[in-house]
């Protein structure tokens, strides 16, 4: 029998995580955009390779009227995700231990879907498994439905290449992240003896630096596969038409306009008639490294009136734990390979426009209505990365609506989880179809109030839960400090908790203002 892993690193469970390219009401806004209607409820939706099923179940929490399956063939990760599910008494999800090999070969058990996310997965395993997994995708996939694939691109891993070459000959003899630190060893001490290979891929220490800030969970899955192989993106398109996926754009906001930093060399993309050496030549310029593809089985193309009205439907609120920069200040926004900074005026105004609107949210559509093809162009762009940064979000449920009651419980499960350790840094945002980025001390602090908690007893509460949870920091970068500095910080922290992040997510109705 042949070894089930296929070569894979499957010998530790994965990080929690969580992608909001991958949410469904994202998905919906990045292929409108671009030129394609998904259905925005009674979907099915797939997450092939979901890893400890986190991310998929809040994307179920979000959306309880759609049905959610995961698929991943390590047990550990459907253990954890089944139970987690079932503690949330989420109804809408399911996850199945199998493989992808074995899926190609007879779908028709997991039935058709109507979008595909593989998060992380195709440019890590063997030539053959990803065959099989987009023989499946392409055949599991309904005419009009869409697959996100987000994978290592190059040129941007060439750097990376020698470094993954040696991890792999020191994992002959030693375990998955003593051949790491093994193969981080052997490159210091090249580039100590001043190596050319340094001088000939200069990103390669940047990248060995940002190994020690990264997850070993992490790191032993990226780097510790047999089959690690980043793909130009000519060859990801030209794969996926082989199974009828044509490709439509990206789920990284930011890239989906023409944003180079450079007239020149965007210039030079935009002259190329072919679209895919268009598309190469777009990460060439840009030095791209991780793409986040979207493909679809038939594009959905709207009416032009008809995709004005889908846009409309679209609004957006302030994300107040996004900070605006000072007055005048240009809004720096980074997305991918893009960073740009947002003319100051301009964006400002944008953000008073959506504040204005308040909690039920702006919508562009009187402005994209009466535009010319240009200021709808810019209006497009400006929404796409004030949401791509984080200053605004989507407001896309109903306040009453089912997802209000499937969040909030969710939401209690993994706090009330968080406080007794579990690295679960996450809420669902109901009203936003999507969750929300917290720290450990907001998980607890969110406890604190689904339990009701007295105001004046969190600062208390809270260091000590810290403590306890073996937590080394109250927010990421920012120790927690000895026993007399230790209360200041952490009374800091509660107020801005609760004058910034909990009046946002009580008005999202991820907890309720009481119980
Ligand atoms: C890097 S992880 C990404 C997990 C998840 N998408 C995320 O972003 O957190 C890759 C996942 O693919 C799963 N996987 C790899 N090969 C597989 C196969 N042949 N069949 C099913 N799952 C597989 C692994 O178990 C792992 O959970």
């Amino acid at each position: 029998m042949t070894n089930w892993k296929h070569g894979y690193f499957a010998d530790a469970g994965y990080v929690f995580g969580h992608q909001a390219e991958t949410m469904p009401a994202w998905l919906q806004w990045a292929a409108l955009i671009q030129g394609h209607v998904l259905p925005r409820k009674g979907f099915r939706y797939l997450d092939a390779g979901c890893g400890q099923g986190l991310n998929l179940l809040l994307a179920a929490a979000a959306n309880p009227d759609s049905e959610f399956v995961g698929v991943d063939f390590m047990p550990e990760h459907i253990a954890h995700a089944r139970q987690l599910a079932a503690q949330c008494k989420l109804s809408n999800v399911s996850f199945i231990e199998g493989d992808f090999v074995e899926l190609a070969r007879d779908p028709s058990p997991l039935g058709m879907f109507d979008y595909a996310v593989c998060h992380g997965i195709t440019t890590w395993i063997a030539p053959t498994v990803k065959a099989a997994l987009f023989e499946w995708i392409g055949q599991s996939l309904q005419p009009g439905g869409i697959f996100y694939n987000s994978y290592n691109t190059y040129p941007g891993w060439l750097s990376t290449v020698p470094f993954q070459h040696l991890v792999l000959l020191q994992q002959r003899s030693k375990s998955g992240t003593q051949a790491l630190s093994a193969a981080q060893q052997l490159m210091a001490q090249l580039q100590a003896t001043g190596s050319p290979l340094f001088e000939a891929l200069p990103k390669l220490s940047s990248r060995l630096e940002s190994l020690k800030k990264s997850d070993p969970a992490y790191l032993v899955q990226e780097y510790n596969n047999q089959s690690w192989q980043p793909v130009f993106v000519s060859q990801m398109i030209e794969a996926m038409a082989a199974v009828k996926l044509s490709y439509l754009g990206t789920a990284t906001l930011a890239e989906a306009h023409n944003l180079i930093p450079s007239a020149e060399r965007q210039a030079l993309v935009d002259s190329e008639p072919d679209p895919i050496l268009r598309e190469q030549l777009r990460d060439l310029a840009v030095n791209q490294l991780f793409r986040r593809d979207l493909y679809v089985k038939g594009q959905r193309r709207p009416w032009r009136p008809q995709q004005a009205l889908h846009l409309a439907e679209f609004r957006f609120v302030r994300n107040p734990t996004k900070a605006r920069p000072e007055p005048g200040a240009p809004y720096p926004i980074k997305g991918g390979v893009i960073e740009i900074d947002g003319n100051a005026e301009f964006y400002g105004a944008m953000l008073d426009s959506v504040e204005a609107c308040g909690a039920q949210g702006y919508s562009a559509g009187a402005d994209l209505a009466s535009g010319t093809d240009e200021e709808r162009s810019t209006l497009l762009t400006v929404m796409s990365l004030l949401l791509h940064a984080g200053y605004v979000e989507l407001r896309m449920g109903d306040d009453q609506g089912a997802g209000v009651q499937t969040g909030m419980r969710t939401n209690r499960v993994l706090a009330q989880h968080a406080v007794q350790g579990a690295p679960y840094r996450y809420a669902v945002l109901p009203l936003a179809a999507a969750a929300h980025s917290m720290s450990d001390a907001d998980m607890m602090m969110l406890h604190y109030q689904f339990e009701g908690v007295a105001a004046s007893q969190w600062t208390e509460r809270l260091g000590a839960d810290l403590l306890a949870a073996g937590s080394k920091s109250v927010q990421p970068g920012e120790a927690l400090g000895d026993a007399a500095t230790r209360p200041q910080l952490i009374n800091a922290l509660v107020q801005t908790f609760r004058d910034i992040k909990l009046p946002y997510l009580i008005s999202m109705k991820a907890v309720p203002t009481h119980l």
